[in-house]
């Protein structure tokens, strides 16, 4: 059975086995975060499983719990090696218990810009505060002293800059009289073992998700030259602006419960060839002819350089010669 990154196997010709997303988690000491992460893990309709507990301190509290939980851990400690040497060992580590993300959980180094790029948009961090304020250390005390109503955590995907990237989701915690940074983080604490395990169990099945599979959809047919989206039959759908239709989002149409998209084939035979050649992701719609083929898009391992290039032909076939002309043009540039 293929693995796939966003933690789902593609079986047979039948369909498809759902399997858990396996994550990697990157502590520093207590590791509250980690745990709330595990426990969350051993419901059985999470998405996601820990196949690793890794720290940069051999004394990180974090990891005796996590053993104790049958996760394997590993640690490691940085001192005395180059920041991309030793994220390489972790990155080894990670990638040798197949951990598909990484989940950053009060994991106190700065990361390299080789380690961020090689988890690109698969490693997320929490932090204790509402983003974009209060980034680095100290943030309760920050909150305290600006006389902010609400102190809080945020879940976000890591990118090079320190607590940055885009935000996931937050909590504001209220902050009361007489709060100390102390009392403070113990109760933004508790709402980040509430947010964490959403987040990611969010994240991770993200790309199964209609709205995201749709957005990703968009932002492909509309880069094309004069392209529009109406909905047709109650389907988002893309053509030429006052022309045809070069491209239809289905979701579960014929209550079929497939997500997928519709373009048109370039040739005749094509349809049943794509078909042929992976028929748990190609498939004939109905009521569209042999000029169309499905692609589904929930199987979590979608190229989406192939589908914007699938939408490119499809476009082809319906747009004007002009049109294509001037694109042929600016597609040398
Ligand atoms: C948590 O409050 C986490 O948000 C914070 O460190 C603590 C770790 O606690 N992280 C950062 O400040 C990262 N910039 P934990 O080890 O018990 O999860």
């Amino acid at each position: 059975m293929d693995r796939h990154p966003s933690g789902v196997s593609r079986a047979n010709r039948t369909g498809t086995v759902q399997v858990k997303a396996k994550v990697g988690v990157l502590i520093s000491g207590r590791g509250s975060n980690m745990a709330a992460l595990l426990y969350a893990a051993r419901h059985p309709s999470c998405p996601y499983e820990l196949v690793l507990v890794a720290a940069n301190d051999p004394e990180a509290p974090g990891l005796k719990l996590a053993a104790a939980e049958g996760v394997p851990t590993f640690a490691h400690s940085h001192k005395g090696l180059k920041r991309a040497e030793f994220d390489r060992i972790v990155d080894a580590q990670l990638r040798s218990a197949g951990a598909e993300y990484v989940a950053l959980a009060g994991y106190m180094r700065l990361l390299s810009p080789e380690f961020v790029a090689g988890w690109e948009g698969r490693m997320l961090n929490i932090h204790p505060s509402l983003l974009p304020r209060y980034k680095g250390l100290g943030t309760h005390q920050q909150a305290l002293d600006a006389g902010d109503s609400h102190a809080g955590c945020s879940v976000h995907i890591v990118t090079a800059e320190l607590d940055d990237g885009p935000v996931l989701g937050q909590t504001a915690v209220a902050i009361l009289p007489g709060d100390t940074a102390e009392s403070l983080a113990a109760r933004v604490l508790m709402a980040e073992h509430q947010l964490y395990p959403r987040m990611l169990a969010e994240f991770v099945t993200r790309e199964r998700q209609p709205e995201w599979l749709l957005n990703k959809v968009r932002e492909h047919a509309l880069a094309l030259p004069q392209a529009d989206e109406v909905t047709s039959h109650g389907m988002p759908c893309f053509g030429i602006e006052k022309g045809k239709k070069f491209a239809y989002f289905s979701q579960g149409n014929h209550g079929d419960g497939v997500i997928a998209i519709l373009v048109k084939t370039t040739a005749p035979e094509e349809q049943a060839m794509l078909i042929e050649s992976d028929p748990a992701r190609y498939y004939r719609p109905a009521y569209f002819g042999d000029g169309w083929v499905g692609i589904k898009l929930d199987l979590g391992d979608t190229d989406w350089d192939h589908i914007g290039d699938r939408l490119d032909k499809s476009w082809r076939t319906v747009a004007p010669r002009k049109l294509l002309g001037l694109k042929d043009i600016a597609d040398q540039f």
